[in-house]
């Protein structure tokens, strides 16, 4: 069975590995541990069976009117089971009272998240992949 968590608390590095597929330079699972610590919100999916964290999203946010959602991830085992959807929706009532929730994504996945509920938008951005696996702790 699958649970849903609301922290990141007490989840060791071994119990959050795989995610980040398709990264060149990753995040270690102690330097995720650490994105999740310090995001607004974050949603974990836990398999019951192995202790292993299997999905997670997470959100920044001012806490009053503004929240961008960086990342989405279901490990590929996992996938085509509602996880993802789960995790999404789970994400939008956490930022419930909230005007603008923002988030991009590739163009085939926006059918994915229009079923959820948002609309497609044009954005803009910036990456640095010289820091892709994340800023050295306390700099
Ligand atoms: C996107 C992702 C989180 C979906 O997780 P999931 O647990 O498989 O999602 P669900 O089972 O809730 O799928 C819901 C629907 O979205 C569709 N979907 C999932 N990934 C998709 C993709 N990459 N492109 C188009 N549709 C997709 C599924 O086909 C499913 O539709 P169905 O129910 O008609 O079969 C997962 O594929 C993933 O981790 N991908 C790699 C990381 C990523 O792209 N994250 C999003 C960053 S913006």
């Amino acid at each position: 069975m699958i649970t849903y968590v609301y922290t990141s608390a007490g989840i060791a590095p071994w119990q959050i590995e795989g995610f980040f597929e398709g990264w060149p330079n990753p995040p270690t699972p102690e330097t995720h541990l650490r994105i999740l610590a310090q995001s607004a919100e974050t949603v974990l999916a836990i398999d019951d069976e192995t202790d292993a964290v299997v999905g997670f999203i997470n959100a920044v946010s001012d806490g009053v009117l503004a929240a961008y959602i960086p990342l989405l991830e279901v490990l590929p085992k996992y996938r085509g089971r509602g996880i993802g959807c789960e995790l999404v929706e789970r994400m939008l009532t956490r930022l419930e009272g909230l005007y603008m929730i923002d988030l991009a994504c590739d163009e085939d996945l926006q059918p994915f998240y229009e079923r959820i509920g948002m609309r497609r938008a044009i954005g803009m951005q910036i990456r640095r992949y010289k820091h892709q696996s994340g800023r050295a702790s306390g700099s």
